[in-house]
């Protein structure tokens, strides 16, 4: 049956194509793995011509014979080859091909659980089965005609109504060259990476034998066009503002060789769009397999991309209201939209309605009409609404979401001869009992000002016999989510049996400000590492606020009440300002040094002609990056206590350098192309400098 329908389609396919695109001696261009292009030249030598292969693709030349005899070649499955308008283009294909070989994979999470919650249980299966009905009452939406045309138009218009009254929401046809019919793109503007786009897609045409006048295509696609919908309409009913940019894309012309799509998504190639990965819907409401999703694992899809949706539906929809189950199948050829964006490198991914030989018989045929699914309601395509907002919502997370940072645990693996029974410090005077060796006392903070001095106070509870106990406090002062950096261990006592022991620490006013991690540890005679288990003993962590300090100084501070330099105000003579911790004074001739801040004395008189501006306290060159080194120049003195570090353009902490010197060279051959960020901080700054590689 599958076969039989796949021919008809196929050599439908081909009709169509050669006549669009009809080269001379009705040869076409495609692309093909190597390994059936070879089987195929032996069988009909003068039918294909092999131009070029790479990685086990071909860009091929062929005749509609060898199309035929590749499509019998490759069985069950479509035409086995992939159409290409061009040498130039069948010959891209096959280098894309290699270009996502060697793709970094996106890093996925899972972190929004609330959120998914609330959306997958919005799903309206009802609206998706309306959404189908109106869909296939236009009749047929073949890509030449006007009711395709018209479908796109009130398409946009339906998200236009459901995205009203957001302002970070656009809705926009895309007119095609390869076809009359257009597209329509859905964006919602990320709230923080608004240059990240995560996108979702399906093809809203239509075709069958009746294609001008008859082609529902109820399943193929509107089911998928109207399971995209949903997730939208969710999305806005929730008020979700993604942190990243997410589209919603119906493409024109998928069924006459991915015409839509293709365009699209080479646009977004050529603009250097970053796309971090994509999924398809295409053909989401017939149950035809005994389980619910199947993705397809085409080697062209991400496999990265493939297992995040599996952990997705293991974690969200294996219980409950939600529940549905996942496997795998295969198109064994580029069957629909997504292969367009995986063309392009692009991580891109197809969950299925049923496994492919399960799936809808009557799709391409008239008779792909919702009165012959198997299941009623669009009960099976609100399972992938649901897969849909999951993906979504997990991968562009919301606004102002940042993945919590993790500090490494520790603990004492036993707590019935001693833990810790008190901690005092600031405002926390926390007594506990004994847990597990571990307890989690973030919720109880005290502020600690910078250049003051604080004291702790832990007592220990011995259940029986007085042992000796050594003690650790360490304090993330930098507030990159480890206790490994200098200064951190801020107060230790080597092992004894006193109680209760007490030290006293300052903050520097390196310290970055705000909330961060105490770890208090209490170990069997000895003092602990902040990281790992030990055997008897205990660890507790807290929160403490880092806080701009000097105001329980008995000394009046130089700098009290003297404002940060700014670099574009205009100062007058005998003007004061704060500069890196330093009070300066400005005399005719530039600035004299007066003193450092939280003391009253007055240093060396030394004169400075000018204060950095703040953009050019980093210096980096070459800018953009080449090579393999380049040199960073600190342009004060903050060089001599900081740390430079270096961010990718999400966010993520790459490297921390520590500079020797105020000038230094820094090894890059581990970059990638993008945009990077260089930063240095005190306590009332951060210098940022950007850095491109490319
Ligand atoms: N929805 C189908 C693809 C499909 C059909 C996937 C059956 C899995 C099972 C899609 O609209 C389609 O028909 N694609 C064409 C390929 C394209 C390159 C013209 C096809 O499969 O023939
Ligand atoms: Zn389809």
């Amino acid at each position: 049956m599958k076969n039989k329908y796949l021919l008809i389609c196929m050599a439908f396919l081909c009709l169509n194509l050669s006549k669009t695109y009809a080269q001379k001696n009705d040869m076409f261009y495609g692309t093909i793995e190597t390994e059936y292009a070879v089987r195929l030249k032996k069988l009909a030598p003068n039918d294909i011509k092999i131009i070029s292969s790479l990685n086990g693709y071909s860009a091929v030349k062929l005749s509609d014979k060898a199309a035929e005899k590749l499509h019998h070649m490759v069985l069950t499955h479509g035409p086995g080859f992939i159409f290409e308008k061009s040498e130039a283009q069948a010959l891209n294909t096959i280098r894309n091909h290699q270009a996502r070989r060697q793709q970094k994979t996106a890093s996925y999470s899972i972190s929004e659980d609330q959120l998914v919650n609330q959306g997958i249980a919005l799903v309206n299966n009802a609206n998706i089965d309306t959404h189908i009905r109106e869909l296939e009452a236009y009749g047929t939406r073949y890509h030449t005609t006007q009711k395709a045309r018209q479908s796109v138009l009130d398409l946009k218009q339906k998200w236009e109504t459901i995205s009203s009254g957001r302002t970070d929401v656009s809705v926009k046809i895309v007119e095609h060259q390869s076809t009359s019919m257009p597209s329509v793109v859905m964006t919602i503007q990320g709230q923080d990476l608004p240059n990240e786009y995560v996108i979702i897609g399906g093809h809203i045409d239509s075709v069958s034998p009746e294609r001008e006048t008859n082609a529902p295509g109820a399943d193929d696609n509107a089911s998928g066009i109207a399971t995209i919908t949903e997730v939208a309409r969710v999305l806005f009913q929730m008020n979700f503002k993604p942190k990243r940019t997410i589209e919603f894309m119906a493409y024109a012309a998928e069924e006459v060789g991915l015409r839509g799509s293709r365009e699209i998504a080479e646009d977004y190639k050529n603009r250097n769009v970053n796309v971090l990965s994509y999924v398809q819907f295409d053909m989401t409401n017939y149950k035809g397999s005994q389980k619910d999703v199947y993705i397809s694992d085409d080697s062209y899809n991400s496999t990265a991309l493939n297992s995040f949706l599996a952990s997705l539906m293991d974690h969200y929809n294996t219980s409950g209201d939600h529940k549905f189950t996942y496997d795998y199948t295969r198109c064994n050829y580029g069957c629909s939209d997504h292969y367009s964006w995986a063309q392009q490198g692009y991580p891109a991914a197809f969950p299925f309605e049923a496994s492919f030989n399960g799936s809808n018989p009557y799709i391409h045929t008239t008779r792909d009409t919702s009165d012959r699914f198997p299941t009623a309601n669009a009960i099976h395509a609100a399972k992938f609404a649901k897969l849909g907002l999951e993906y979504l919502i997990e991968v562009a997370k919301s606004k102002g979401s940042v993945t919590t940072p993790s500090y490494c645990t520790s603990k004492g693996n036993n707590v019935s001869d001693e833990y810790i029974q008190n901690v005092t410090i600031g405002s926390i005077n926390n007594n506990s009992s004994a847990q597990t060796g571990y307890q989690d006392f973030t919720s109880q903070n005290t502020e600690l000002k910078q250049n003051t001095s604080h004291t702790i106070s832990i007592t220990p509870k011995w259940t029986g016999r007085s042992y000796k106990e050594g003690y650790a406090v360490w304090i993330d002062l930098n507030q990159d989510s480890d206790f490994e950096d200098a200064g951190e261990l801020v107060w230790s006592k080597a092992a004894s049996t006193e109680s209760p022991v007490s030290g006293s620490f300052s903050i520097p006013s390196t310290a970055k400000l705000g909330k961060t991690r105490m770890r208090v540890s209490m170990q069997y005679n000895k003092i602990s590492s902040p990281c790992g288990s030990f055997n008897y003993g205990e660890v507790e962590d807290y929160s403490v606020t880092i806080a701009e300090g000097g105001g329980t100084d008995p000394d009046p501070d130089i700098c009290a009440g003297v404002p940060q330099y700014n670099a574009n105000q205009n100062y007058q003579t005998g003007d004061r300002v704060v500069y890196f911790n330093t009070l300066y004074e400005r005399t005719s001739s530039g600035w004299r040094r007066i003193g450092t801040c939280g003391t009253t004395r007055t240093n060396s008189l030394d004169v400075v002609p000018t204060l950095v501006n703040n953009n050019e306290v980093i210096l980096v060159s070459p800018n953009p990056l080449k090579g393999k080194v380049f040199s960073v120049q600190v342009q004060n003195e903050l060089w001599k206590h900081k740390k430079v570090t270096i961010y990718n353009a999400n966010g993520k902490l790459l490297h921390t350098i520590s500079m020797k010197n105020n000038k230094q060279t820094i090894d890059i051959t581990d970059f990638s192309s993008g945009i990077y960020f260089i930063s240095l901080s005190n306590t009332s700054n951060t210098y940022t400098q950007q850095l491109i590689k490319e």
